[in-house]
């Protein structure tokens, strides 16, 4: 039997892209969904596209740049389902733009929602899961939450910012038979770029050629269902990409060589 059924599995970002497929396998696997992103529409959409019962799956939209509501959202959860086996941090915005180029606010808007975000909704839940003495939290870091790339000073920030954070949690809680994994994709082939912000603020409306070559959601999904049944701690997804991970670790002055001649896009 799938460990994921009847299982109450809290998704963010679940309106495109990882967090979509995330939600029609785990639905197909027999879970109880809780859908989050900005876009109710989008969110009716991924729900009526599920096979599950209407009472399985609850639509929660917010914007994780709005810290302030995750209390009130988490405790709609434990309202209508009782607990929240699976929080996936999934949710959140990329970047395309020089540093030089890119406005402080801008910066901060992106920590707002990958990172603060993710926290306020991580703090908000795991009383819970430290009361009902499980849980299982993911978050969906970056390959550049391992190194920084071009036109990614705020992104790859933010997404090394919950590596510290996670990390520093997975300890303190590792008693309390609380789990977290923190999964890195390379390129994946979603509307990433696409919606990433440049330093203005202004979209960036372009799929990335190597986004489209990237993996597809599917293989990303499968990946990371396979991570959690494992009770891994880090998970690196994707082609050739997730080898500079290991590069900078042991051999980090021919990472900067070669990151350097990488096409900054
Ligand atoms: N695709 C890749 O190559 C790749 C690589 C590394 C890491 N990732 C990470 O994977 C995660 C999922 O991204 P994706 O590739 O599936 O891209 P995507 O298709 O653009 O999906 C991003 C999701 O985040 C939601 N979101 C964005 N801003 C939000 C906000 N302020 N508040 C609440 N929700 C927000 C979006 O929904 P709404 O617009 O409805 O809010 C959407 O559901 C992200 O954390 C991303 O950083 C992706």
């Amino acid at each position: 039997m799938s460990i994921f059924k009847n299982k109450v599995i809290w998704i963010t970002g679940a309106s495109s892209g990882i967090g979509e497929t995330l939600a029609k396998e785990l639905a197909a696997e027999g879970a109880k969904l809780i859908l989050s992103s900005r876009r109710s529409d989008e969110l009716e959409r991924v729900k009526k596209a599920l096979k599950s019962a209407d009472s399985e799956i609850l639509i929660l939209p917010f914007d994780l740049a709005d810290a302030s509501k995750t209390d009130a959202l988490t405790k709609l959860v434990i309202d209508k389902f009782g607990r929240i086996d699976f929080l996936i941090n999934n949710g959140g915005i990329s970047q395309r733009s020089l540093t030089k180029d890119t406005s402080i606010a801008i910066d901060r808007k992106v920590m707002e929602v990958n990172f603060f975000g993710t926290v306020a909704l991580t703090k908000s839940v795991l009383p819970f899961m430290l009361k009902q003495k499980s849980g299982h939290i993911i978050v969906v870091s970056s390959i550049v939450g391992k190194f920084g790339f071009y036109l990614r000073s705020a992104y790859s920030a933010s997404k090394h910012a919950l590596h510290g954070f996670f990390d520093s949690l997975r300890l303190e809680i590792y008693k309390d038979n609380v789990n977290i994994l923190i999964v890195c994709p390379g390129k994946i082939r979603t509307n990433i770029s696409v919606n990433a912000i440049t330093g203005d603020g202004s979209t960036h409306n372009k799929m990335d050629e190597s986004t489209d070559k990237g993996l597809s959601p599917e293989e990303c999904v499968r990946q990371i269902l396979n991570g959690i049944r494992n009770n891994k701690e880090e998970l690196y997804i994707g082609g050739n990409d997730i080898n500079a991970i290991w590069l900078k670790r042991f051999f980090p002055k021919l990472f900067s060589k070669i990151i350097r001649k990488q096409k900054a896009e």
